[in-house]
């Protein structure tokens, strides 16, 4: 595996593989890997001849006060996890290498990311598609996966590349869970036991509120009160958001009639968690 850390050698490469006819891979990360990052790779390797992640903890996607800091990093267990799965070449380039002095560009889609993680993370989204837009650029990829468990992330850079134009094929990968059902997360090494036994609210509301839907209830404020009492449970955990949404438009719905997002942000201890899902009328 190819370890490249500056923007020119990476697009010198890519340019040699396209002219190669080869179809080129990309799993944009930050790193500090779980079997989530590495089901995308898995994933994805099928559809190039070429795989290539990058690693990138992106300070322009955090707030002020928010884990930029503090985010988890293992550069050396990650590399070796990416070999184990047959990555070609890993992109790691520095903050100066990403933002150098003066940087002054920045993609936005607006509408879809006013809402949700956009409400409380006001800069989160411009700074996802700005580094995924020059990761896009640097790396030169035919197509790139991404994870559901960000579903609103999903759903923008797939609105960024149909806006812009970019000839990328964009994949989206069903979130992956521990067996207990916690959706894995690097911000999950946060959580103490007792705080990952709490966070397992995020998953059982999710299924309740299919339960619920199941028994009958069409009602978004109903299907939400009880999502709520299930988070809140024996406190201890702030609910950021927990919303019923169209999947498209991300506008809210009164009642369930056809698939809808719940979508839920949660602070567990200093963890932000985010999990959702896609409400199903039963047929
Ligand atoms: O989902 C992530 O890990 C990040 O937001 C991404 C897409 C790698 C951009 O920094």
């Amino acid at each position: 595996m190819r370890i490249i850390e500056s923007v020119s050698e990476m697009q010198q490469q890519a340019d040699l593989w396209r002219r190669e006819s080869r179809r080129i891979a990309l799993v944009p990360t930050m790193g500090y890997f779980h079997e989530g990052h590495l089901a995308l790779m898995r994933a994805i390797r099928d559809h190039a001849d070429i795989l290539v992640i990058s690693i990138f903890v992106n300070p322009a996607q955090f707030g002020p006060g928010e884990d930029f800091e503090r985010y988890p990093r293992n550069l050396e267990r990650d590399l070796g996890l990416a070999r184990g799965v047959g990555v070609d070449a890993a992109f790691v380039p520095t903050t100066g290498e990403i933002y150098p002095e003066g940087y002054q560009t920045f993609v936005e889609v607006k509408g879809i990311t006013q809402t949700l993680c956009g409400k409380s993370r006001p800069n989160f989204f411009r700074g996802v598609t700005t580094v995924v837009s020059k990761l896009f650029n640097i790396v030169k990829p035919h197509v790139a996966i991404f994870g559901e468990k960000d579903f609103q992330q999903l759903m923008t850079i797939r609105r960024m590349v149909g806006d812009l134009n970019m000839d990328i094929q964009i994949l989206g990968h069903p979130t992956v869970r521990e067996a207990d059902g916690l959706a894995m997360s690097s911000r999950n090494a946060y959580l103490t036991s007792d705080q990952r036994f709490k966070a397992l609210r995020l998953s059982r509301s999710l299924k309740e509120a299919q339960d619920l839907l199941d028994r009958g209830e069409r009602r978004s404020d109903a299907i939400l009160s009880r999502v709520r009492e299930v988070l809140a449970e024996d406190g201890d955990v702030r609910i950021d958001y927990a919303e019923l949404r169209d999947p498209h438009s991300f506008e809210e719905v009164p009642e369930v009639t056809g698939p809808t997002l719940l979508a839920l942000a949660v602070f567990v201890g200093v963890a932000r968690l985010i999990d959702n899902c896609i409400l199903h009328l039963s047929s």
